[in-house]
């Protein structure tokens, strides 16, 4: 069984996602303060870990790589590596561009999802490094087929799915997405463009939230005025 996924985020109060474009607290409370709400809200899902896109894990992760070669072929299965009691950091990583350098993604096991045309010798390097591995298709987008794997073979039963934009857009489209938790951050972007909490690569006749509907689940103020919203997101007609 797939896991149940909550898509975690924190914005602006028009939506937008890139923190260092925000206006600052109003009475110059230090934004590590508002930014502390993240993490504290999303212990209270009991997760097993937490979900990101390539860009996005890579910007908390990435190390350059240092050139690992495979000795041999290696077999596009699944490889279960030591996870030593510790949460998961799912890379929804398709081509296999993220170097980890080891078995850290914020002291938690990390578990990349790829598409079956990732070298060898970057399975050898995940190997190497402790990294857990899963395929998700052939293109390494098979959504679906990712949580499924991540059930039944890391038995998984609850992931939070903290972004970006992008990989966020897939799973609502893919009607992944069975709870949604926002932290209103009292700022301001204000530019046009900028990355919102849903970014679907689409068509413009496209609409990737149809069918699905919010029921209110909860609204909280926190402390310096941060507003969290949660919502589950349930089926509808049309
Ligand atoms: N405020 C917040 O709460 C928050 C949270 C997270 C991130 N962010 C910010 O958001 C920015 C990055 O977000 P982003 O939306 O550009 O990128 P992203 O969602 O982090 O990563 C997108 C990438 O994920 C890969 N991917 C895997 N499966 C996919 C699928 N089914 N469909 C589409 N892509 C898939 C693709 O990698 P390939 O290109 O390799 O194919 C794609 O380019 C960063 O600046 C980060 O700081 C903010």
């Amino acid at each position: 069984m797939r896991p149940k996924i909550i898509c975690h985020m924190i914005a602006s109060i028009d939506g937008r996602l890139l923190t260092d474009r925000w206006t600052p607290p109003v009475d110059g409370t230090d934004d590590a303060q508002l930014f502390a709400h993240y993490d504290a809200v999303a212990e209270r899902f009991g997760a097993d870990g937490w979900m990101a896109g390539r860009k996005s894990m890579e910007e908390y992760t990435g190390v350059p790589g240092r050139g690992t070669q495979a000795a041999g072929p290696i077999p596009r299965d699944i490889h279960v590596a030591e996870r030593k009691g510790r949460a998961v950091g799912v890379a929804l990583d398709p081509h296999g561009k993220i170097h980890y350098g080891g078995d850290n993604a914020h002291g938690d096991h990390v578990i990349a999802i790829l598409g079956e045309d990732v070298s060898d010798d970057y399975l050898a390097e995940l190997r190497e490094d402790g990294v857990s591995y899963v395929f998700a298709g052939a293109d390494g987008r098979d959504l679906p087929l990712a949580l499924e794997r991540l059930g039944q073979y890391f038995g998984l039963q609850t992931l939070i799915l903290q972004g970006g934009g992008v990989v966020n857009g897939a799973f609502l489209q893919a009607g992944l997405i069975d709870e949604i938790s926002v932290l209103v951050y009292p700022g301001i972007d204000g530019l046009a463009g900028v990355p919102s909490i849903f970014e679907y690569l689409g068509e413009s006749h496209e609409k990737p939230a149809s069918g699905k509907a919010l029921r209110h689940l909860a609204t909280e103020t926190l402390a310096g005025g941060v507003v969290w919203l949660h919502y589950r997101v349930e089926r509808v007609e049309g």
